[in-house]
């Protein structure tokens, strides 16, 4: 029987993961106060406290190269066949995001690089393609980049849900982190709810669709895992959920309590919380950053234990959803207290709120062929340096 094989199938899924997040971060309490909004609508009505924010230099590309070159740096890269770039604010609509970080990663050739995009369910679609590759061939395995800078226009409703972060995992057979379960939840629904057409910076949204077009997905991707023989609610330690702000999480929560008909307040959702409500919504990373925090900061007090099964709500606008579980491997409970990532966050340098807006109207007024050069400003280790006849240089240190 192959490494990683059981009764049940070739056991796939999460080996390894690392969350990276922009330069800047703008303060909400901040934001609320230059906007005249009470801050108590931020901070409890959205459930945020801070917003990640890209420097010039910076965008899905840097941030997500950085998430995998730490991830790399534990994992290595042998048997990497794969790598799959999953982001809503991709910077080209031909070439593949991932192609720049193969580069700078120094990645070996032969392997396929590609794009997936479907908003914020692009980091899932990705993972789930992974993990069908390491099925196929269970010797490979798959680096998987989820990365967005999440943007809308200033003073829009969206706004102070803006962010911008990256998760890198690696997907492998006999997985340290997650095993996944064999099935999942799906619904797909056609509406637009939230939708970005070709040349614009910012997405175009119905707040409210949007809201509800999430929690018909909680409903519907559930009743279909339930349907699919998945595991009942009591068997889950936690259930995450896609986190565009703290608040629909908590609502999505809610939801899914009425569904099963119990209530699951504290069922393990506030570990999540409390990474995304300082590092705002990061699309297609968004989920992953919530499970990230589940491994670092446990359930509570409690940090989770091997073989706890956890749950995850993955949604993207437009729309798709997924319900999907597994099950904690050993490496999961060595990860707990860490504060890496809160470190990462607290590492952010502070832009006062007339510094952002100059820089995200300056973002808005800038042609992407533009010719530029861009000065050094992030302290990350990689970093966009010139745009010339539309094609983009990035570089590392
Ligand atoms: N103190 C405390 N709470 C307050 C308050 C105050 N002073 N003032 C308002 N609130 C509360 C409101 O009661 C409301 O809470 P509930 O939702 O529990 O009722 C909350 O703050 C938000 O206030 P509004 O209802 O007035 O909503 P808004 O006009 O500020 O817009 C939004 C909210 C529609 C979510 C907007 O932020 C937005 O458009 N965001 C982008 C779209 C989005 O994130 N949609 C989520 C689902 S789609 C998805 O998940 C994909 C994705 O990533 C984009």
């Amino acid at each position: 029987m192959p490494r990683g094989a059981s009764e049940r199938g070739i056991s796939v899924g999460i080996h390894d993961l690392e969350v990276a997040t922009s330069h800047f971060v703008v303060s909400l309490s901040e934001l609320a106060e230059h906007n005249g909004t009470d801050p108590a609508k931020y901070l409890i009505g959205l459930g945020q406290r801070e917003m990640s924010f890209p420097a010039p230099d910076e965008d899905a590309v840097t941030i997500g190269a950085e998430a995998a070159a730490e991830l790399l740096a534990r994992t290595g890269v042998e048997g990497i066949t794969t790598l799959l770039f999953a982001t809503e604010s991709g910077i080209d609509q031909s070439k593949a995001a991932g192609l720049w970080v193969h580069r700078l990663l120094g990645l070996p050739a032969s392997m396929r690089v590609a794009e997936v995009k479907q908003a914020c369910y692009g980091g899932t679609a990705a993972l789930q393609a992974a993990a069908g590759m390491v099925a196929r061939a269970p010797q490979e395995r798959v680096l998987v980049i989820a990365s967005d800078v999440a943007r809308y226009a200033l003073d829009s409703p969206g706004e102070p849900t803006q962010g911008a972060g990256a998760v890198a995992m690696l997907v492998s057979a006999a997985p340290a982190l997650v095993e996944l379960d064999p099935v999942s939840g799906r619904f797909t629904a056609e509406v637009d709810d939230f939708w970005r057409p070709n040349g614009m910076l910012e997405a175009l949204v119905d707040g409210e669709l949007s809201v509800a077009a999430y929690l018909d997905g909680v409903e519907s991707s559930w009743l279909d895992l339930a349907a699919r023989g998945g595991p009942s609610v009591e068997r889950l330690a936690a259930i995450l959920f896609h986190q565009p702000f703290g608040k629909m999480a908590q609502k999505g929560l809610r939801r899914l309590s009425s569904v099963v008909g119990r209530d699951l307040d504290g069922a393990g959702n506030t570990a999540g919380e409390a990474i995304n409500s300082r590092m705002g919504n990061s699309y297609a990373a968004s989920v992953y950053a919530a499970l990230a925090g589940l491994l670092e900061y446990g359930l509570g007090e409690e940090p989770l234990s091997t073989g706890d099964r956890i749950g995850w709500f993955s949604y993207g606008s437009g729309s798709v959803s997924e319900f999907l579980t597994g099950t904690v491997g050993p490496a999961a409970t060595t990860r707990s207290g860490s504060g890496g990532i809160a470190a990462k966050l607290d590492a952010r340098a502070a832009l006062g709120v007339p510094e952002y807006r100059a820089l995200h109207t300056a973002r808005g007024e800038t042609p992407e062929v533009t010719d530029r050069l861009l000065p050094r400003t992030t302290r990350g280790r990689f970093r966009l340096a010139e745009v010339r006849g539309g094609a983009r240089r990035y570089e590392g240190v």
